[in-house]
């Protein structure tokens, strides 16, 4: 696939996501972490505006003289910003003007890269322009995780879509099972190919490198996620009321602020479970959710689970973002088979039964217990490109694998999440590891 094309498949993929929603539905931010859909839909296109077009584009005249500040999203070194609470206020420019500058931009782009051999659009503005597709993926799953929570708060609690693709409620996760790993010395990071010329599959984000040696200790990766089921046992153990199972600042944060259950989750006496669970397709039991990934947990959620689930299997913990990238490889899973964006199921389905590892790409975001630093000899890209990734390196947790709202071209093995360790917004479950 051309650059080209991809450019038009990514760009036309975000429309469609937020076809399903009214131009009310697209002003909504409800949690300090989102941001309203008609925003993304702006921030995204100012990506290519800012970093592509503006630098490349011979001639180039921007949309509208604002734009360059009202949707900066935290570019510090290209000047002032509104603050994020304030996107919400951003009733105008209305919705037509930042559909036609979606439009503007996607024309631009079209012209960068068909303009005659005589002036090819040159190396650097192809990599800004894969860099702002896989900009645009990651703002993708945003939308889908920030309308989430606009309808879950919404009294009425509606759909975002009617379920269209239900995983059959009567589909068993198989039993946790192990596997065993010995890597001793391993390579982790992302590896570039130097033959490859397009650069849409040699792309990785500045924090996937250098690639370094790391010793990893022999460990056992579980086979699946955690599901719903397995998750409701340590709540019913008194899960949230055990200190000796929480990091003093999970405790803290649990109990400040009231947390009981995942995000989502909500008490219903007329279920069989006692739970309900709000899902893009609106609410359903928990007894037809059971074998699925449990998701929207913190990390302090996803830590003392594992410290629940070492009563019974010693040495039981999450694993660290080397040992999971280091099974994943192994394991030779595809994104494109995955549970992901592309699926349209919305919400993570049971695992199979096959064997080895499953659920490596998609369904649940997995929580790991690595702090997000830099790799050794990590360099951020040059200019205001720097802040996209190395400014965040304090405070966060590196999630892995991707999660049902991931689009599967955007996924790899080497990709590293961050979000501070409260967060709970994003489809965040857990994969058990365990010391052999
Ligand atoms: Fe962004």
């Amino acid at each position: 696939m051309t650059l080209l094309a991809r450019f038009r498949a990514v760009r036309a993929a975000t429309i469609a996501l937020v076809a399903p929603l009214s131009p009310e539905d697209l002003m909504v931010q409800s949690c300090p972490e989102a941001s309203p859909a008609k925003w993304h839909l702006a921030h995204t296109s100012w990506f290519f505006e800012t970093f592509v077009l503006s630098e490349f584009l011979a001639g180039y005249k921007p949309f509208h003289p604002d734009f360059h500040w009202l949707f900066n999203s935290y570019y510090n070194s290209l000047g002032e910003m509104p603050e994020k609470k304030l996107r919400a206020s951003f009733s105008r420019p209305p919705l037509d003007a930042i559909l036609t500058y979606r439009t503007h931009i996607d024309a631009a782009i079209a012209r960068l890269l068909e303009t005659p051999p005589e002036y090819p659009a040159n190396a650097e503005a192809c990599r800004r322009i894969a860099l702002g597709l896989e900009h645009e993926q990651q703002h993708q799953e945003l939308i889908a995780t920030d309308i989430k929570h606009a309808l879950f708060t919404n009294p009425l609690h509606p759909a975002y879509r009617n379920p269209s693709a239900v995983p059959p409620s009567d589909s068993m996760a198989p039993p946790i099972d192990w596997i065993d790993f010995t890597p001793g010395l391993t390579e982790i990071g992302f590896a570039p190919n130097p033959d490859a010329s397009d650069p849409t599959q040699t792309f990785c984000f500045d924090n996937e490198t250098p690639r370094h040696t790391v010793y990893l200790a022999p460990f056992a990766l579980a086979t699946r996620p955690v599901t719903c089921a397995e998750y409701l046992a340590f709540m019913d153990d008194n899960g949230y009321a055990r200190p000796e199972l929480w990091l003093a600042e999970g405790w803290s944060t649990m109990r400040g602020e009231a947390w009981q259950a995942p995000l989502y989750w909500q008490r219903d006496p007329a279920t069989h479970s006692g739970w309900r669970i709000y899902t893009l397709h609106g609410f359903e039991a928990l007894d037809t959710l059971s074998e699925t990934p449990v998701c929207h947990l913190s990390f302090f959620e996803a830590d003392a689970y594992a410290r629940w689930a070492a009563r019974n299997t010693p040495g039981t913990r999450l694993p660290t973002e080397f040992e999971w990238e280091h099974a994943a490889i192994q394991s030779a899973a595809l994104p494109a088979t995955s549970n992901m964006l592309e699926t349209a199921n919305l919400h993570p389905t049971p695992a199979t039964s096959r064997p080895g590892l499953q659920q490596i790409f998609g369904d649940v975001w997995e929580w790991t217990s690595s702090g997000y630093t830099g790799y050794p000899g990590y360099r951020p890209l040059p200019g205001a490109l720097g802040e996209y990734n190395g400014k965040f390196m304090s405070s966060q947790v590196i999630l892995r694998g991707g999660s049902c709202v991931t689009p599967a071209t955007h996924i790899r093995a080497t990709y590293r999440n961050f979000f501070p360790p409260g967060t709970r917004w994003q489809f965040s479950g857990l994969r058990l590891a365990r010391d052999l």
